[in-house]
């Protein structure tokens, strides 16, 4: 008989006899092992119960706080009160949970002052007698902010930064173009910052049109921002809803 090659398939030791008296204690061994085992699964088992069960009533209480919307003063009896200390985890990850929550509303509100609103209508347009520019004065319809301040016939920034503005004229003149100029005046000097020129119909009962253009900007604390029509004594339609100016901080 050949010996058994390491990469046998047949098993070691003594073969074929499984009836003698050299194999009860090893039999007794297997058996205790195995009994070992089945008992290690059954605690298993009971184990994952506890847990499962625990895992339930923390379930239906958190579900209980989302619908009564947090835990009550009188504190009548909630189960982590009385809970084993292994689900204090669970109450911690809540409370992060909480904390989180509150950080991310008192960033909100920050985020809110940032940002600054300005929403301007017409009071009135005038030209001077000198010029040949209209010029709009604005009031606040909607402000949000310090950030911005009507003066006059402008604008003034007083927080630098980054703005969407947003400009409309309705106009009701029968010059063959009319538009505006969005300009900025600021360390000593006047730019354009954005212009709109629409055609206008000739018959007087048909020459209403407006003119709506938007724009991002990086502007100056103490830039005055103005709209101007480059024509003198422009016939505008001074309603809100036609005629209006926007700042919003970014
Ligand atoms: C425009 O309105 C302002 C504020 O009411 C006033 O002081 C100013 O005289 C008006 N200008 C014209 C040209 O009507």
């Amino acid at each position: 008989m050949p010996a058994s090659s390491p990469f046998s398939l047949a098993p070691k030791g003594p073969p074929g006899n499984m009836g003698g008296p050299v194999r009860e204690p090893a039999l007794s061994v297997a058996l205790w092992l195995s009994w070992g085992a089945a008992l290690g699964a059954v605690a298993c088992a009971m184990a994952l119960l506890t847990q499962q069960t625990e895992l339930q009533s923390l379930r239906r209480e958190v579900s209980r706080l989302q619908r009564t919307g947090g835990p009550s003063q009188k504190g009548e009896g909630y189960p982590w009160q009385s809970l084993p200390k292994q689900n204090s985890d669970a109450l911690e990850a809540w409370e992060n949970g909480e904390r989180s929550r509150k950080r991310r509303a008192v960033l909100t509100q920050k985020q809110k002052k940032q940002h600054s609103i300005l929403h301007l209508v017409p009071i009135n347009a005038t030209s001077k007698d000198d010029s040949d520019v209209t010029e709009v004065m604005w009031q606040p319809a909607l402000r949000r902010g310090r950030g911005l301040q009507a003066q006059g016939y402008g604008v003034r920034i007083r927080d630098a930064g980054v703005y969407l503005l947003y400009s409309q004229v309705l106009f009701q003149d029968v010059t063959f173009t009319m538009g505006q100029v969005v300009s900025r005046e600021g360390q000593g000097r006047q730019e354009t910052l954005f212009r709109c020129i629409r055609s206008m119909p000739s018959h007087p009962d048909r020459a209403y049109n407006s003119c709506y253009s938007a724009g991002v900007f990086h502007l100056h604390q103490g830039d005055i921002l103005s709209v101007i029509i480059p024509r003198a004594r422009a016939k505008l339609n001074l309603s809100p809803h036609g005629t209006f100016l926007g700042f919003v901080k970014l």
